[in-house]
């Protein structure tokens, strides 16, 4: 039987507006549209990895908490409908959180306040009840959006078995080093990767010099994503920078670095070459980009498969 994927991370409803502009202080401003779907860094990319990965026998389990409520709903429809095994604690002293996601109108880019409600809570005894089932993952994802102790714990509990680990470091917090170390694999933005570095990172030699500084600490490899310039991969032995994959133009790059993070994890999990890997997440989330939303544009395997071959 193949190995599943097994993530950790948190649901929020996305409440999505698109506007010309945000609001100042005190001000109110009407804007173009409002959209209310599924999102959450960790939800978003296990509904990647599993239509990445769906026909090629993998399975995706995520482990989060949520209240009961109809936000609640959402995100268990969304799981059924991507393939994505819940494995979910469910929490009635606490609400399913949402995030304010502003759009704006003329780039597409966007800046967000996320409220994780009860998965803020998710706990090291909620990883410990999971503990069997990280260890027989082939490969480990989590982010930063529930509480640090939490993705720790499970990291070390991979780490312990052998099994793959990536920290999408997102949003960016301060790590220590015996954290950064569990990691084989970091995948920082260019600010996440500036947070964790203090170092610039605008451009791809900055993002090498970032990489270098997060190998010092530990690190296995890096992989810093540059949005409209793609991604760079870095290890103690090779420096690759691969160029953005374009299915076509951007309507929403929300959700971007999620649909990267669920591809690698699963072109990783299928033993791929890592560079390989990486332009496995990059034609995700080049797809992801051309379609409004987080998870409901995550593309099914056939659609990269195909942009894969054509690029
Ligand atoms: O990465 C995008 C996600 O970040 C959004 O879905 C939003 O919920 C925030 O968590
Ligand atoms: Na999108």
């Amino acid at each position: 039987m193949t190995k599943p994927i097994v993530i950790l991370g948190i649901f929020v409803a996305d409440t999505a507006y698109r506007a010309e502009r945000q609001p100042k202080m005190g001000e109110t401003i009407l804007g173009n549209s409002f959209v209310l779907g599924p999102g959450g860094k960790g939800s978003n990319q296990s509904v990647a990895a599993a239509m990445a990965s769906a026909g090629n026998g993998g399975k995706v389990h995520f482990i989060t908490r949520l209240g009961r409520d109809a936000f609640a709903d959402i995100a268990r429809a969304t799981w059924a409908r991507a393939g994505v095994v819940p494995e979910v604690t469910e929490d009635g002293e606490s609400y399913t959180g949402a995030a304010y996601i502003f759009i704006e109108a003329a780039t597409g880019n966007n800046a967000i306040i996320v409220a994780p409600g009860a998965a803020g809570r998710v706990s090291v005894e909620d990883v410990e009840a999971k503990r069997a089932l990280i260890e027989s993952a082939s490969v480990f994802v989590t982010q930063l959006e529930q509480p640090i102790p939490a993705a720790r714990r499970a990291l070390e509990i991979a780490r312990a078995a052998g099994v793959v680990t990536i920290l999408n470091p997102a949003p960016a917090a301060p790590l220590d080093d015996a954290m950064l170390a569990l990691c084989d694999f970091v995948t920082p933005n260019e600010s996440e990767a500036e947070a964790l570095t203090g170092l610039p990172v605008t451009n791809v030699a900055e993002a090498e010099a970032a990489a270098d500084a997060l190998l010092a600490k530990g690190v296995g490899a890096v992989v810093v994503t540059l949005g409209g310039n793609g991604a760079l991969y870095r290890d103690r032995s090779r420096s690759v920078h691969v160029p953005v994959i374009s299915a076509g133009p951007v309507v929403e790059t929300t959700g971007a670095g999620d649909a990267f993070n669920g591809g690698f994890a699963v072109a990783l999990s299928e033993g791929r070459d890592v560079v390989d890997a990486v332009r496995f997440g990059c034609a995700t989330a080049g797809i992801s980009v051309t379609r409004p939303g987080t998870a409901p544009a995550m593309p099914a395997r056939a659609e990269i498969e195909a942009l894969l071959a054509r690029s």
